[in-house]
C-alpha cells in the first residue's frame, strides 16, 4: 500500500534557503525495468545553490525536486530487471532529484555499486566532484609523473580530491586558499605546497616552487583570481575554469594570452556526462577507478555537519556559510 514519503521542493527560484519547502510524495510505483531506492545520504553543492538561485547551466522544469546527486539502497526491483538488486547500494544516477526518502530510477541507468557495508556519506558524493577533479588533472593536458599544477579554492571537496588523485598520479600541488588556517586540511589531503591567493601570488609561487614550470592552473574562483593563477604558471600553460564562485568574469591580461601563449577553457562535468568526449564505458571505468579510491580510503572530502530533510532551510543555509567541509542530507534519518 502507497504510504506518504518527505521530499524537498522548489517551485520558484530565488534565495536558496528561501525557495526549498518540504513536501509529502505518495511512494512511487515502481515499472517495468525500473527500481525504487531508499536514499541514504546526498550532498549540498555550489551547483545545487546555483540552481535553486536560477543560475546554473542548465535548470529544470518547476517544480523540481533538487539534487544531483547521492546514495541508496534499491527496496524493490521491477520486472526485467537483471542487472541490480533488492539490498545494492548504489550511486543513484545523475539528476534524479535526491533531496527526498524514495525514488525511483531506470535500472539500466545504474553505473556504479559499493558495498551494503560502511558508512555511505562519503560514497553519496562520487557522481560530481571525483570525477570533475579526475577531469581537470586528466584531460587538459597532458601531465607526467613529477609535474607541477596549480589550484585555486583548494580546501573545497574538488579541491581535496585533486590533492589525492594528484598524490596517487605523482603529480605535484600549489594548493590556494582565501583563508589562513588551512595548512593541515592541505597537508592531510597531500597537497605540496599551501598559499593564501593574492596580487602577488605569482612571486610567492615561484619561491616556494622553486621556479618550477607549471602545466596547469585549476580555477574554480574566477574574478581576479584566474589572472593571479596565470602570474603563477609557465608560458604555454592551460588555464582550466571550472566554477564561478567570486560571481566575476574570468580576468585574463592579453600579453598573457598573446605573448606568453597562456589559454583558457571550460571544463563541466556534465557535458561529459552526457557523452562530450566520453563513452559509457570510459565513464564506467572513471567511476569504478574512483570508487575503488573512495572504498580504499584515499579519496574523501571533509564533511561539517548532517541534517534531516526537516531541518532543509538551516541545511541549505549553513551550506551558503563558509564552513569547513561539505553539508551532508540524511533523507531517511
Ligand atoms: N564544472 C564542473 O563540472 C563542476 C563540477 C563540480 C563542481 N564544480 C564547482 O567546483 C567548485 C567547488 O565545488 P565543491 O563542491 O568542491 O565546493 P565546496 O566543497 O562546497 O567548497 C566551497 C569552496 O568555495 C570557496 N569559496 C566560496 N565562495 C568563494 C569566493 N567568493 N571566492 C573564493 N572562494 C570561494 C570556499 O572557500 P572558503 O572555505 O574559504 O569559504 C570553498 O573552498 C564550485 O564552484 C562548483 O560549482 C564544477
Amino acid at each position: 500500500m502507497a504510504s506518504l514519503k518527505k521530499a524537498v521542493q522548489f517551485s520558484r527560484t530565488g534565495k536558496p534557503s528561501d525557495v526549498v519547502e518540504i513536501i509529502e510524495l505518495e511512494t512511487p510505483e515502481i515499472r517495468s525495468g525500473t527500481v525504487l531506492i531508499d536514499i541514504e545520504a546526498a550532498a549540498i553543492n555550489p551547483s545545487h545553490l546555483l540552481t535553486l538561485s536560477g543560475g546554473y547551466g542548465v535548470q529544470p522544469d518547476l517544480p523540481a525536486i533538487p539534487g544531483a546527486e547521492g546514495i541508496g539502497k534499491i527496496i524493490e526491483v521491477g520486472d526485467g530487471v537483471t542487472n541490480v538488486n533488492v539490498g545494492d547500494r548504489i550511486m543513484i544516477p545523475p539528476y534524479s532529484g535526491t533531496w527526498r526518502q524514495q525514488v525511483v530510477v531506470d535500472a539500466d541507468k545504474i553505473e556504479v555499486t559499493f558495498p551494503s557495508e560502511g558508512n555511505p556519506m562519503q560514497m553519496a558524493m562520487i557522481m560530481a566532484n571525483p570525477p570533475t577533479a579526475w577531469l581537470l588533472l586528466k584531460t587538459v593536458v597532458n601531465l607526467k609523473p613529477g609535474d607541477w599544477l596549480i589550484q585555486n579554492a583548494a580546501n573545497s571537496a574538488v579541491g581535496q580530491y585533486i590533492m589525492q588523485l594528484s598524490h596517487i598520479y605523482n603529480f605535484k600541488t600549489v594548493n590556494v586558499v582565501r583563508r589562513e588556517g588551512l595548512d593541515n586540511l592541505i597537508s592531510q589531503s597531500k597537497g605540496d605546497i599551501c598559499v593564501i591567493d593574492g596580487p602577488d601570488l605569482g612571486e610567492r609561487v615561484k619561491e616556494k616552487t622553486n621556479g618550477a614550470k607549471i602545466k596547469l592552473a585549476i580555477d574554480a574562483v574566477a574574478g581576479d583570481s584566474t589572472q593571479y593563477l596565470a602570474d603563477s604558471i609557465a608560458d604555454n600553460a592551460r588555464i582550466a575554469n571550472y566554477g564561478l564562485l567570486s560571481g566575476e568574469p574570468c580576468k585574463l591580461s592579453p600579453e598573457d594570452i598573446i605573448f606568453r601563449n597562456i589559454s583558457l577553457n571550460g571544463v563541466w562535468l556534465t557535458m561529459w556526462l552526457r557523452g562530450r568526449n566520453s563513452t559509457k564505458d570510459q565513464r564506467a571505468s572513471v567511476y569504478n577507478e574512483l570508487r575503488n579510491y573512495i572504498i580504499e580510503g584515499k579519496m574523501h572530502a571533509q564533511i561539517e555537519a548532517t541534517y534531516t530533510l526537516e531541518n532543509i532551510k538551516d541545511a541549505v543555509e549553513h551550506a551558503m556559510r563558509q564552513r569547513n567541509g561539505k553539508i551532508i542530507i540524511l533523507p531517511n534519518g
